[in-house]
């Protein structure tokens, strides 16, 4: 049985995943609009790797017998400045996920809730992987710069890394 605190705590990750995973796809949408495939292919990834992210809470919180809300979604942002805006959301949306799975972290160590601190390491790590990909792929974005060919750059780098990614994820 959960603390229904940790209850709670987990309901409330679990909509950040599905807000997460409706950015994502809108980022998605944007960048197929402006035809960068390569951007858009990582963004479509990306969307469906935080809905993975909200049905392993929703299973986990089933199989603890514990409440489980699917949320209702907010629109989100559909309108971006340019392509390295997006990415710079992308990074802060990671972020601010990292913070709220570390807060759940100490609320179950608080709660000596071994089982979900157990669950969480997951997240830990998944949070590492995602924030390393997005300020990797800002550090190439600042590397290309500003010039004629900028945006077909950034697309080929972003299509590379979505690749590595996916090479990866199929190895795990
Ligand atoms: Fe599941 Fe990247 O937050």
């Amino acid at each position: 049985m959960l603390h229904p605190k940790i209850e709670n705590a987990l309901n409330a990750q679990l909509a950040r995943e599905a807000a997460a995973s409706s950015n994502y796809l809108a980022m998605a949408v944007w960048c197929d609009q402006q035809s960068l495939d390569g951007c858009a292919r990582f963004f479509y990834r990306q969307s469906d790797e935080e809905r993975m992210h909200m049905m392993k809470i929703l299973h986990y919180l089933i199989e603890c017998n514990a409440a489980a809300e699917v949320p209702g979604l907010q629109k989100p942002a559909a309108a971006f400045p340019n392509v390295q805006q997006v990415f710079h959301a992308a990074l802060e949306q990671e972020q601010a996920v990292t913070r709220s799975i570390n807060e759940l972290v100490e609320l179950a160590q608080e709660c000596s809730d071994h089982s979900t601190q157990h669950f969480l390491q997951w997240y830990v790590g998944e949070q590492r992987e995602e924030e390393a990909t997005v300020t990797k792929i800002l550090d190439r974005i600042r590397l290309i710069g500003d010039g004629s060919m900028s945006l077909y750059y950034i697309d080929s780098e972003v299509e590379k890394i979505n690749a590595q990614v996916l090479a990866s994820e199929t190895e795990a």
